[in-house]
């Protein structure tokens, strides 16, 4: 089996929370003295049953998440995941609401944290880091549009997105149109999950509304051939996590995952882990999936990567840079 670890890659999804290995919370918990054990299972891995349920471990994990010296913490330990994967540049999920609760000066404080976090990684590693700042869909459209103002009142160069998370089955795209224009106008990538719980319609809805270039998941466009059609005329990219996908049940199995399809159909797609302690994942585990499920090889994972390099939220010397 060929080992994919040195292959250098691009990762566009990966959200800091759902990346903390179960080892970092229970540590923090400890210190902080709060009784996590029910979010854990038997062997210490987290414990959910389906997509509810994970949005609701994964939220008590963020509770021992507290202050900007945990969030640096953070980073730098899933920066030394990802580059011990072979991942040489990397967009990340950053969550307001988790970071202060929406308040300006708290997130200027977390932010400038985690921005240091990144640079150490890239001093240390080479990895270089952009961070998607992210709305939580069950938080509601005030929430969202208060994180998408704080993002753009506290600019930084290593901030370059905007994006959406959280229960996809809660409200419509629509709804949460204000977030993504405040976000748009202030010139950041835009992208927002959909199609990953909810249908095709969800990933229309999102096109129409939000503004975005990318999708996060957008798998279940497959459901339909004209939102398929959509995706190949927009050149809309997909983030796509098969193993996240797997794990979920969004598809019964590896074999019936459509991301080949999509491939084979024209529609830019791109690989990521989502989040990989929560689905037993990783960037190397990916590729072997993909390889021994679809037959991908070096030509495949190069030409992924490309498509990923060139939908990066960055400039254009990084772009090349990791070209
Ligand atoms: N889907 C939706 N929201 C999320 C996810 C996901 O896979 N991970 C963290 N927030
Ligand atoms: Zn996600």
């Amino acid at each position: 089996m060929t080992d994919w670890r040195t292959l250098p890659k691009t990762e566009l999804h990966l959200h800091l929370e759902g990346a903390a290995p179960p080892d970092f919370i229970r540590t923090l918990a400890g210190e902080k003295g709060v009784d996590l054990s029910s979010i854990f299972d038997e062997n210490g891995a987290y414990d959910w049953a389906d997509f509810a349920a994970f949005l609701r471990t994964y939220e008590a994990a963020c509770s021992v998440l507290q202050g900007p010296r945990d969030f640096k913490r953070l980073v730098e330990a899933v920066l030394a995941t990802s580059s011990a994967h072979g991942v040489i540049y990397t967009e990340i999920f950053l969550a307001p609401s988790f970071c202060g609760g929406g308040d300006k000066g708290a997130w200027a404080e977390y932010l400038a944290a985690m921005v240091e976090g990144a640079e150490n990684a890239r001093a240390s590693t080479g990895i270089e880091t952009r961070f998607i700042s992210t709305a939580v869909r069950h938080m509601g459209p005030e929430a969202a549009a208060r994180d998408a103002q704080v993002t753009v009142d506290v600019p930084h160069p290593m901030l370059t997105g905007f994006g959406m998370g959280g229960e996809e089955r809660h409200l419509t795209a629509a709804d949460f149109a204000r977030a993504f224009a405040i976000a748009g106008e202030a010139g950041l990538g835009l992208t927002s999950h959909a199609g990953e719980i909810c249908g095709p319609e969800s990933v229309g809805d999102t096109l129409d509304h939000l503004g975005v270039s990318r999708i996060g998941h957008g798998v279940r466009a497959i459901e339909d051939p004209d939102m398929v059609a959509r995706l190949v005329d927009k050149g809309t990219v997909l983030e796509v996590n098969p193993g996240s996908n797997v794990a979920l049940s969004v598809v019964d199995d590896w074999d019936s995952h459509p991301i080949a399809k999509l491939r084979d159909a024209g529609v830019k797609v791109t690989v990521s882990t989502d989040d990989p302690p929560y689905f037993h994942t990783d960037m190397v585990l990916e590729y072997e999936k993909l390889a021994e499920h679809f037959g991908w090889g070096l030509a495949d994972f190069n030409a992924i990567n490309r498509v990923a390099m060139e939908a990066a939220f960055c400039d254009e010397p990084t772009r090349q840079a990791c070209l």
